[in-house]
Order: C-alpha cells, then sequence, then structure tokens
C-alpha cells in the first residue's frame, strides 16, 4: 500500500481530491422524488471531488410532529456545510405556504446569497411553446435580486379582522444591493459571446425604487464599455419573453419581477421541470444553495412523473460553483444527450418515470 502511494503519479490524485459537505434539504411534495435523481447523477459525475450528502429531514413531516417547518438553530446548522441543496418546500394543504416557504427566503436573505442565477435555454429535442423558435432564440440567464426588494419583509397588518383591515409591504432597494447585483450581471455577460444586458425596470411608475435601479444601472453600465446594455419595464419585458426571447442573453432583475419571470422563462425554454437555480453568495462568507426553479408541484406527487431535469442541472450549477466546471459540464451533456433524444417524462411529453430520466442520465454520464 505504501509503496502504491509512494508512487508520483497516485500522490498526485490523492492531492487533487477535494472533499465537500452537502446539506440536502429534499423539502415537500415532488422535492425528495428529484432529489433522489440529481444526487445519484451528482454522486456518478463528481469525478475529482468527493461530495458527502447530509440529508435534513425539514419540511411538512417535520412541522406536523413540531409545529415548525425547521429547527431554530436551522441556519447555524447549514452555516457549516459547503453547499445547500434543496429540492422544493411546500404543502399548502398541511401547511400555510408563509410558513413552510420562510426558510427559503431567511436562508437568501440571512446567507446573503444575494445573486439568484436562472438559466433559460431551448435544449435541441424539447418544444417550446412559441411558435417558429428554436434553441438559438432562447438561451438567457436571468440574474434575480435575492436578498431584498419585494422580499424585504418589512411590513404588518393594522385592524385584522375587521373591514378596516390594512395590510402594508415595503420594497426595500439599497443601494449597496442594486449595485451589487447589476454589477453582478454585467460580469456575467462578459463571459457570454453575446455580451448583452437588459434591466427590467418599472420607473414609469414605481418612482422611488426602481427610478434608483434605473441610476445606478446608468453608473455602472459606463464601467462595462463592451458589454451592450438596455432596459425595459417588466410589463414589456413579459411581452417580449413571448414574442422575441432571441432579444435577451443576460437580464437582471429585483427579487419579485425576478419570480415572475422566470417562471416564464422556464415555460418558454419547455418547462418548469427543466428550469435550474443557483443562490449564489459571491463572497463565499456562507453557503450557496442549489434548487430547480419550480415548487413541490402537489398534483403530480407520489405518482413518479416529475422531471427531475431541473434539479439535475441545479446540481450542475453547484458543481461549477464549487469549482468543479468539468464535472458540471459532463452533466449537461448527458442532459443534452437525453433531451436530444427526446427521452422525457409526461411534461415533456415522454413516457419515463422520474427515475427512468435519472438512470438514463447516469447511463450517459458513465458512457
Ligand atoms: P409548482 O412549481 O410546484 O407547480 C406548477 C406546475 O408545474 C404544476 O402543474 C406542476 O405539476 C408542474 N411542475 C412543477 N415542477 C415540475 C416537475 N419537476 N416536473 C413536472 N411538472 C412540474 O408551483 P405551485 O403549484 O404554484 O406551488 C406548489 C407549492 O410549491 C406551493 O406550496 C408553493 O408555494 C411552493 N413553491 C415552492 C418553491 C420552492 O421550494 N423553491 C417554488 C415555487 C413554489
Ligand atoms: C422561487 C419561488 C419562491 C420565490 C417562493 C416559493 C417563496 O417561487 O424560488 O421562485 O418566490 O422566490
Ligand atoms: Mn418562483
Amino acid at each position: 500500500m505504501a509503496q502504491f502511494l509512494d508512487r508520483p503519479r497516485c500522490v498526485a490524485i490523492v492531492h487533487q481530491v477535494k472533499k465537500f459537505n452537502i446539506a440536502v434539504y429534499a423539502g415537500d411534495g415532488i422535492g425528495p422524488e428529484v432529489v433522489e435523481q440529481a444526487v445519484r447523477v451528482l454522486a456518478a459525475a463528481q469525478g475529482d471531488c468527493r461530495l458527502e450528502f447530509t440529508h435534513l429531514p425539514w419540511g411538512a413531516e417535520y412541522y406536523e410532529q413540531h409545529r415548525q417547518a425547521v429547527p431554530d438553530d436551522f441556519l447555524g446548522q447549514l452555516k457549516k456545510f459547503d453547499a445547500i441543496f434543496l429540492g422544493a418546500l411546500g404543502w399548502p394543504a398541511k401547511m400555510p405556504d408563509h410558513i413552510s416557504l420562510a426558510p427559503l427566503i431567511a436562508m437568501r436573505q440571512q446567507f446573503d446569497q444575494y445573486a439568484c442565477v436562472r438559466p433559460a435555454r431551448l435544449y435541441a429535442g424539447v418544444k417550446t411553446p412559441l411558435a417558429n423558435k428554436s434553441p438559438k432564440d432562447i438561451d438567457m440567464v436571468v440574474i434575480r435580486e435575492n436578498s431584498e426588494g419585494e422580499y424585504a419583509g418589512i411590513g404588518g397588518r393594522f385592524k385584522r379582522q375587521t373591514a378596516d383591515e390594512v395590510a402594508i409591504e415595503n420594497a426595500i432597494h439599497s443601494r449597496r444591493g442594486i449595485e451589487r447585483i447589476i454589477r453582478f450581471g454585467f460580469e456575467t455577460a462578459l463571459t457570454r459571446p453575446r455580451r448583452q444586458l437588459t434591466l427590467v425596470t418599472k420607473s414609469n411608475a414605481l418612482k422611488h425604487g426602481m427610478v434608483l435601479w434605473d441610476e445606478i444601472f446608468e453608473e455602472v453600465r459606463t464601467r462595462y464599455p463592451s458589454v451592450r446594455s438596455d432596459k425595459q419595464h417588466v410589463d414589456a419585458a413579459a411581452m417580449n419573453f413571448v414574442r422575441c426571447p432571441e432579444r435577451f442573453d443576460v437580464v437582471v432583475a429585483s427579487n419579485l419581477f425576478g419570480d415572475i419571470l422566470t417562471d416564464l422563462g422556464g415555460a418558454i425554454a419547455g418547462g418548469l421541470g427543466l428550469a435550474s437555480s443557483a443562490n449564489i453568495n459571491p463572497e463565499r462568507q456562507f453557503p450557496s444553495m442549489f434548487e430547480p426553479v419550480h415548487g413541490s408541484a402537489p398534483d403530480i406527487t407520489g405518482k413518479g412523473i416529475a422531471n427531475p431535469i431541473a434539479a439535475i442541472l441545479s446540481g450542475a450549477l453547484m458543481l461549477e460553483f464549487l469549482g468543479q466546471c468539468a464535472a458540471a459540464q459532463r452533466i449537461r451533456i448527458a442532459v443534452e444527450s437525453v433531451l436530444d433524444a427526446s427521452l422525457g417524462t409526461p411534461d415533456l411529453g415522454g413516457k419515463l418515470t422520474t427515475q427512468q430520466l435519472g438512470e438514463a442520465v447516469v447511463e450517459r454520464l458513465n458512457q
């Protein structure tokens, strides 16, 4: 054994293996179903690194036992991991959405995962609901501000349960928060061949927050002369996602606008079953979180037909963020090959189960 390790080639291999501790928060509904397949794919793709998965039993079942979705110190528990891999949260029949989803928003805000990266790319072999559009027309990434904005949670209820009841929901748009996400958007644009960026705004009506976004955008864009940039109001942007998606490359949007536009982005790229996302703390002071864009899909839970590709591609985003770009690329190539062969779950018009589609990706990886 010692002799084996003494051989220089083996020593090099030992040094290359990096270990990452991944918290798996599978959550509710189809969350555990798609996560199971994504974890299989990640295990098969890991190559020169080792991913150690720790499964956290939080969500609707935990709520039934403890009357809360997660333990009090859940952020403390998550903090020690290198990354968090999440399935989906929410089970409206068992617990109110604002309780089940609170941990998700808390992670994004408390771990300062301010950059939410959501690619929307139409793969060959996948049908878009848009007429006359093909993969060359749909290849964008939405950069969603993920730490403040309309999700700040600042507000309250007044005169509850009376005819005079009032609810106040304040949005927080800070100079620091806007500046860093627009900069992140431009940096992303520099990595893409088209080098184009669209700021989504609504400064014609939201005269405080969105006007500040516009002003900061004008400042930041001057620092990126090689990126072509423009802005669109969110209503027009929604229309243009449908009418002319080829106009978009990198899209930067506030928290709520980004949320809405990424369901639409998912839909035009073949459905939510394919839409991946990363919630990134670029400074790496806290763990980042990776999850599909979709929710817990109670309507198909337990049927074994949920599409695991969104979770699998979120796994690729995680590997990339952990510096394992070759492994991430292997997953993408395997997914491309599976989709190109028109293999898919029913949402893609196919006949495969969740497990069979996961297996198909693993098979391609092993080829
Ligand atoms: P949803 O994304 O769960 O489902 C919308 C539609 O898309 C459904 O018809 C569903 O069957 C379909 N769909 C979603 N993912 C799919 C997949 N992988 N394969 C095939 N079809 C898929 O949205 P919803 O129904 O509005 O919300 C359900 C629950 O999920 C709610 O509690 C909601 O708050 C929550 N939610 C959670 C997250 C999250 O955890 N990140 C995101 C969105 C919604
Ligand atoms: C998403 C989801 C969440 C959001 C919900 C479930 C809180 O829709 O990740 O897109 O609005 O951010
Ligand atoms: Mn959403």
